[in-house]
Formats: structure tokens, sequence, C-alpha cells
């Protein structure tokens, strides 16, 4: 039977502090006037010291999941967009994994840019239609802010902090997300980017005097490319699933730029009326922007059941991405009663349990007698060389930390096997005896 990905929660968390145009027009040759007529931007909203793209991630995750009355051990997978994860590695989708609980997800970080969360929607709907997975938590997350560089009007005032969730869930009524499309150009790569970090430019004196860490934009180009792709690509997405451009009832686009915005639904023929807004806000959340808006979409009764949206996304890469997806869940929804806040509560109380005492049974095993019988050593017998320094040589360890000893010869040959003796494969025999 066919599997639909439904839209079953969606949950935002916008961090606190506002930083206004005028905030920025203090330090920076800039204007309100400017940077609202350019963008249509007049605040963001900056997260504080305490907030990371990962705490984000899970606050807007317990929403989501809250509205989908979906527990965190029923998920199987976690995506996490992001341009500014928690850290190069681990995923920030398993810190969320462990805070939430989700003991039986697997989870991890999908990089596509402001377009990732059209791209982790797409895996994560993709998933669920090829019957891999049930539940799949789809997050954008950004700490854009960590990467901006003060000194550069063309970057900084654009950008904000945030987060947004949504729980896909399979269904076999017909509906859902409807059609994906997804695309990339990198010859552009060089017009928007956070050129060291990585291998090309590892951290230096160098990379961090000449704010490479920081994100670098050549706005115009961006501005040319998105003006391009952004109708361009909605429509396909409304071929791909049959759906005519006339019957969308809401186009929510990444929030970078109103022109950009107002030219996309241009060159689709939707009016004002029908596309979904909140940059003048919050800015360039880039993965974030669009479930946010998704969030305030449904919020604000803008979307209602089997209502069709048209979600499209463009940025770093050059990379694209567009949705059609049919809303299935009745609106509005009913604020949760005090005994399932308290579930709630006393699930993620559990979840911090559960995650503390896997830190200890992992620090215990580490220091639990060794099992050097069968050739495995504990951390410090490893740096040590203790059992090979018998005959005055120190051990030679490999890359993945074995000593030649360990990886050439099996510490037992089990007893069944034998170089000639080839493998028995047992057949079963049907119980009627036929
Ligand atoms: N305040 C005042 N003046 C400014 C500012 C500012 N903040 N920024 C640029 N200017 C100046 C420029 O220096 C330039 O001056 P000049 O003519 O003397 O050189 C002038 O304003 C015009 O600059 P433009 O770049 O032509 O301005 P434009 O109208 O194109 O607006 C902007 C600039 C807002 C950056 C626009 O190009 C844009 O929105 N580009 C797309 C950005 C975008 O969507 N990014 C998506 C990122 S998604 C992701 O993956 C992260």
């Amino acid at each position: 039977m066919a599997a639909y990905a439904h839209i079953v929660g969606w949950g935002k968390y916008i961090p606190e502090k506002v930083v206004t145009n005028h905030d920025i027009s203090k330090f920076m040759d800039t204007s309100d006037e400017w940077i609202k007529t350019r963008t249509g931007i007049s605040e963001r909203r900056f997260a504080n010291e305490d907030e990371t793209t990962a705490t984000m991630a899970i606050a807007a995750a317990q929403l989501a999941l809250d509205r989908a009355r979906i527990k965190p051990s029923a998920i199987d997978l976690i995506i996490v967009a992001s341009l500014s994860p928690e850290q190069p590695f681990p995923a920030t989708a398993s810190l969320v994994q462990d805070a939430i609980g989700a003991n039986r997800a697997g989870a991890f970080d999908l990089s596509a840019a402001c377009a990732g969360f059209i791209y982790a929607l797409s895996m994560g709907s993709a998933m669920i239609q090829s019957g891999a997975a049930k539940i799949v938590l789809v997050i954008g997350s950004e700490t854009v802010s960590r990467f901006l560089n003060k000194e550069d009007r063309g970057t900084y005032p654009l950008f904000g902090d945030g987060a947004g969730a949504l729980v896909l869930q399979a269904h076999n009524t017909p509906g859902g997300v409807l059609s994906t499309v997804l695309g990339s150009d990198g010859s552009g790569a060089e017009h928007l980017s956070i050129p060291a970090g990585g291998s090309k430019l590892p951290a230096s004196q160098y990379t961090i005097d000449n704010r490479l860490h920081c994100m670098q934009m050549n706005g115009r180009e961006v501005y040319r490319f998105a003006t391009r792709i952004m109708g361009k690509v909605a429509k396909q997405a409304c071929e791909k699933a049959g759906v005519d451009l006339d019957d969308i009832d809401l186009f929510i686009p990444h929030q970078a730029n109103i022109r950009i915005i107002q030219s996309a639904s241009k060159y689709l023929g939707i009016g004002d009326d029908k596309v979904f807004t909140n940059l003048h806000k919050y800015g360039n959340t880039s993965t974030a922007s669009i479930p946010i808006a998704l969030c305030e979409a449904v919020e604000a009764g803008r979307v209602q059941a089997h209502d069709k949206l048209v979600m499209v996304g463009f940025g770093g890469g050059l990379s694209w991405g567009a949705t059609v997806v049919q809303w299935g869940m009745p609106v509005p929804y009913k604020p949760r009663q005090w005994w399932y806040r308290g579930l709630r509560w006393f699930v993620y109380r559990w979840a911090k349990i559960r995650s503390s005492y896997l830190r200890l049974k992992r620090r215990m095993e580490s220091i639990l007698p060794t099992k050097n019988g069968n050739g495995y050593l504990t951390p410090d017998e490893e740096r040590s060389g203790d059992k090979y320094k018998e005959n005055g040589h120190s051990p030679h360890i490999s890359r993945n930390g074995h000593t030649p000893e360990q990886v050439d010869v099996p510490a037992e040959i089990p007893e069944t096997y034998s170089e000639t003796e080839e493998p028995v494969i047992e057949v079963e025999k049907p119980s009627n005896g036929k």
C-alpha cells in the first residue's frame, strides 16, 4: 500500500533577543531605511550565549512532537539541516536525538545552506514513501549570528537565528508531501560561503585575522540567481505534483529578501494574499526560515486542512529546492491539557536521566578490567604500550588504533572452521514435509 508523508506536527523556537535595524546602524555604516527598502527586514533575533543550534532545534522539536502527539521513542529518523551546526561533527541531529530521548532513531545533519530545509523534507518524505521509515523529524536550526562579520554591511543586517521543526508521519490517506524538486549549481559556490573551518582552510591565525570563518556573500550575484530560480523551481514542483498554480492556497518562500519574494510571486502569478512573509521580524534565518514561516502561517489561520502549499528555498551551493504539500491536519490546533504537559515534562526528564546513565555506563566500561586475553587494550594500555614493550620495542599502532598482532592474527580460531571447509548453509525445510 502506498505511504504518504503527512505533516502531523510543527514547532518553532525564536530567541528573545531582538536586534533592530537602528541597533545595527549604531555601529555600522547603514540605516533602517536602507535595510528596510532593500530587503524588507526591520529586525531579527540573535541567540543568547546559552542558546545554540542544538538547544533551539530541541525546543522546536519538542513542540512539534507535542502537537503531533508522538512520543520521541517512536521516531525513526531525525534530520537537521543547518549551515551553522553545533560543531563540524558529531551531527547536531545526534544531540537532538539524545536530548529528546529518541532511542530508536537514526540521526544525521544535512548541508545545503538555505535550501537545506527543503532537502531535508525531501529526504524525510522519501524515507516514508519508500517504507524505510514511519516517523521522521525534520528540523532547520540556525545560529547564523555566530558566523557574521560585524564589519560587513553586505551580510550582517540580513540574517537572524531561530529553529523550526516538522514531524512527518506515514499514512495511507493521499496527501502530505506531493512532490519535491532539488537542484544545485556548484559553479556559483564562491558567491555565498563560509570559507574557513573545513579541510581547504583549517582554522589558523590567518583565517581568524581575515574573518574567514564568517559568512561571505556576493549579494548581487545571489540576488540575480534567486530571482531566476525561485519561481521556476516552484513551477516545476507544481507540475510534478500535478497541481495547477491557480490551485495553490499558500506560497511559503525562503525569507531572504522581500524583493526576491515579490519577483517570484509575480513570475508565478500569485497574489500577495497567497504569499506568507515574516522576514520583517526575523530576517533570513536560513534553513529555519521556511519551517518557522509555516508554523506562523498555521498559527495565523492561513493554513486549513487540505490546503495546497508551495515552499521554495535557495541559497549557498548554489542550491535550491521546492515542494508541494497538501496539508492534512485539522487546524486550529487545541492546546494540550495540564496532564499532557506533565507527561511531556516527565518524558524529557527521563531522556536526560537516560543520557546521564549512558554516559556513566560508557565511563564505567572504560575503567573496568581489560580484556587482554581477547586482544583488546584499554586506551591507557595502548598509550603506554606496556604489553609490547617486553622485548624493548614500542608497538606499531595503526591508524585505527590496532596493533599488527591484533589485525593479522585472530585471538582464537573457531573450532568449527578449517581453511578447506566450505561454510555450511542450512536450508529450512517446509513444515508440511513437501
Ligand atoms: N547599508 C547601506 N548600504 C549598503 C548596505 C547596507 N547594509 N549594503 C550594501 N550597501 C551599498 C553597497 O555598498 C552599494 O554601494 P555602491 O553602489 O556605492 O557600491 C549599494 O548599497 C548598493 O548595493 P547592492 O549590492 O547593489 O544592493 P542591492 O540592492 O543588491 O541589495 C542585498 C543588497 C540586500 C544584499 C541584495 O543584493 C540581496 O538581497 N541579495 C541576495 C541575498 C540573499 O538572498 N541571500 C540568501 C542567502 S541564503 C543562504 O544560503 C545563506
